[in-house]
């Protein structure tokens, strides 16, 4: 269908707009460290507090020197204590841990699950607003930006998940979306973090991503292979909003589109976002990203493989991992009987039901009882995080699944 097609572009395009935004903000920005310091201006004053909940602000400083902040919600509304083991969330590409209270408390997970008695536990990612400290590199050195997907699994998701262990001395379960879902497959797949872990709740899973290749978001991930932009932005500091918008524009007159409205893929195939917060929801998102990271899910949709950083020159890829090609991560090694929920929709554009059926051939020899699927047919991509009937559809039965862990 041409339509679907146009969305998945637009889904790419969107991508692309939201890293040159990214830079934009960021490079014109002097002032990282204090807006992120400053507790009065954190997750949990703007955003938690004010909704009559109680609050934790906390720092987890990664291997690599990152500090992530995290927010913990240690009681329901009333302020009874959690009885429940935590749960730890990860947030997409281009979000942070905003996307989880961004809709009243009984529409958004954060607060759904502290009121359900979970422990929550809400990770902001390296680069996005509130987590741009490191202990030696500023966001303005092009070293800080040197990263991807690999690194969010193998550093950021680690780190957060020992943090959250050491402070509570409990397993948890994890709940993740989209890029949170590749980082629990990618250490779930390693027989990582295995012994900290209850379960894990993954809604949009990006795994494969072969299905969608449509033509059009082929030629985006082509032309933005070919483009080097990660060079370019990064060695000149130029103003990449520049270089992204020349390159998009490059894109919408090839296919002869009309980009005006990119928008549309915030509205477009999502059911259930409510549309009188959309302006507020764009206040805050999209967060930035490393162009790296970019180019790794490039890569992705160009192979279909699940494979790491490819530095498509075979010295570095032997100087980074001994061998000429990057190692693949290898979904069916994920322990059969750790208890997974899989949350997917039939109009997500990201994580096409296509691609979850590979991935569903990954796991065909999971133990029955400990993989829950929760298909919704109008689901897209933003309504598993944004929907306002989220709750029924998909939250409960999650924490149903949590519950029976
Ligand atoms: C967790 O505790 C161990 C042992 O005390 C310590 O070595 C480690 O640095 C801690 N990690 C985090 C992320 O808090
Ligand atoms: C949609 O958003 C508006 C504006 O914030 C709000 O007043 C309304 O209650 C929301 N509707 C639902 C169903 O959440």
């Amino acid at each position: 269908m041409a339509s679907s097609r146009v969305i998945s572009l637009l889904s790419i395009l969107l991508l692309y707009i939201t890293i040159a935004q990214g830079r934009k903000t960021l490079y014109t920005s002097n002032d990282f460290s204090a807006s992120s310091l400053d507790p009065n201006d954190g997750i949990c004053k703007t955003m938690v507090e004010t909704q009559g909940y109680i609050c934790e602000e906390h720092k987890v400083t990664t291997e690599d020197g990152y500090i992530l902040s995290v927010q913990r919600l240690p009681a329901s509304r009333s302020g009874v204590k959690a009885n429940k083991p935590p749960v730890l969330i990860q947030h997409g590409l281009f979000c942070d841990a905003v996307i989880w209270l961004f809709n009243s408390p009984d529409e958004s997970l954060g607060f759904i699950l502290a009121d359900s008695g979970f422990d929550v536990w809400l990770v902001n990612g390296r680069g996005t607003k509130y987590s741009t400290m490191h202990t030696s590199l500023s966001p303005n050195d092009k070293a800080y930006w040197d990263w991807s997907w690999d690194e969010l699994a193998s550093y950021d998701l680690p780190a957060s998940v020992q943090y959250v262990y050491n402070n509570t001395g409990q397993k948890m379960h994890y709940a993740g979306h989209s890029q949170g879902t590749l980082m629990a497959f990618a250490t779930l797949s390693q027989g990582q973090l295995l012994n900290m872990l209850r379960s894990a709740a993954l809604l949009s899973p990006i795994a494969h991503m072969n299905q969608i290749s449509s033509k059009e978001t082929k030629l985006g991930a082509d032309l933005f292979l070919a483009n080097d932009i990660y060079w370019l932005g990064i060695r000149e500091f130029s103003p990449i909003e520049d270089v992204g918008a020349k390159f998009l524009d490059g894109i919408c007159h090839t296919l002869n589109l009309n980009c005006a409205n990119l928008m549309a893929f915030f509205t477009g195939p999502n059911c259930c976002i409510n549309s009188s917060r959309i302006d507020f929801y764009l206040e805050h998102e999209p967060q930035p990203s490393s162009t790296k990271n970019l180019i790794h899910f490039s890569q992705m949709i160009r192979t279909g493989n699940i494979a790491k950083y490819d530095y498509d020159d075979q010295a570095q890829n032997v100087q980074h991992y001994g061998q000429r090609v990057p190692p693949t991560y290898d979904l069916t090694k994920i322990p059969n009987d750790f208890p997974l929920f899989l949350g997917y929709g039939g109009k997500d554009q990201l994580s096409d039901v296509q691609d979850v059926k590979v991935l569903l051939n990954d796991l065909q020899d999971h133990d029955a009882n400990k993989l829950v699927l929760e298909f919704n047919q109008d689901y897209a991509h933003a309504d598993f995080i944004m929907s306002v009937s989220a709750k029924q559809d998909v939250y409960d039965p999650m924490i149903a699944f949590f519950n029976n862990q």
